[in-house]
């Protein structure tokens, strides 16, 4: 897997990360929102330069003009309800996309911090030949993004697959490197050290749904 981190340079999507990590400004759920899909919009300009391109001519008022234009067919597959801003910050700017969409959650055995993923809802289009953007927002223990792979498995075989979040933990990376094909690009905007015994990124930003969306029982 190559792993594009873009945390480490300076640019404007650390403010968008600082601003979803801090504790105070998070609390404004549009803002999160809206910074998620403008990481998102980031990323995927990020992405666009590693696509397929072909010279078109197009047409002004005044004459033509030789442009190189991206030629692959995407399919941006999103967990819900999280990677909700991120497939919309994506969506903006690949929006010629196909869209996939699948429910995940962490399911408890009473009152343990274990956990395991249940993958339930599941709407995606053929992705035979064509590629797959998978976006977590929060790339946590990877279990999410591996049960989505093989959810997709009967779905067709993409050419290339690409991964885009938001933070991702050195352990979650290290587990999707393993069950990820190794041509796949992981496209990601933070890396955080480690998970606390309930699988939340340290330092993170804590429940990115929840920071999106509200809290849920
Ligand atoms: N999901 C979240 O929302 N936050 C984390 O830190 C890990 C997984």
């Amino acid at each position: 897997m190559t792993i594009h981190h873009f945390g480490e340079g300076n640019s404007l999507l650390n403010k968008f990360i600082s601003e979803i990590r801090d504790v105070e400004i998070q609390k404004d759920s549009m803002r999160f929102r809206r910074n998620i899909e403008r990481i998102g919009e980031i990323l995927s300009y990020e992405m666009s330069k590693s696509l397929s391109y072909v010279n078109k001519t197009v047409e002004t008022p005044f004459g033509k003009k030789e442009m190189h234009l991206p030629t692959d067919n995407l399919v941006l597959c999103s967990v819900l309800r999280a990677g909700l801003p991120l497939h919309q910050g994506m969506l903006n700017y690949f929006d010629g996309a196909e869209n996939a969409f699948i429910s995940a959650y962490r399911h408890h055995r009473g009152d343990e911090d274990a956990f395991e993923v249940i993958v339930k809802y599941f709407a995606a289009p053929s992705l035979e030949n064509k590629t797959l953007v998978l976006t977590d927002p929060m790339l946590a223990t990877g279990k999410t993004l591996e049960n989505v792979l093989s959810a997709l498995k009967d779905h067709g075989v993409p050419s290339q697959i690409h991964i885009i979040s938001v933070i991702g933990s050195r352990g979650g990376i290290e587990h999707v490197k393993k069950v990820f094909p190794d041509n796949t690009h992981l496209w990601i905007a933070a890396i955080d050290p480690e998970l606390n015994n309930k699988g939340y990124i340290l330092p993170g930003i804590g429940d990115a749904g929840d920071l999106a969306f509200g809290e849920k029982l």
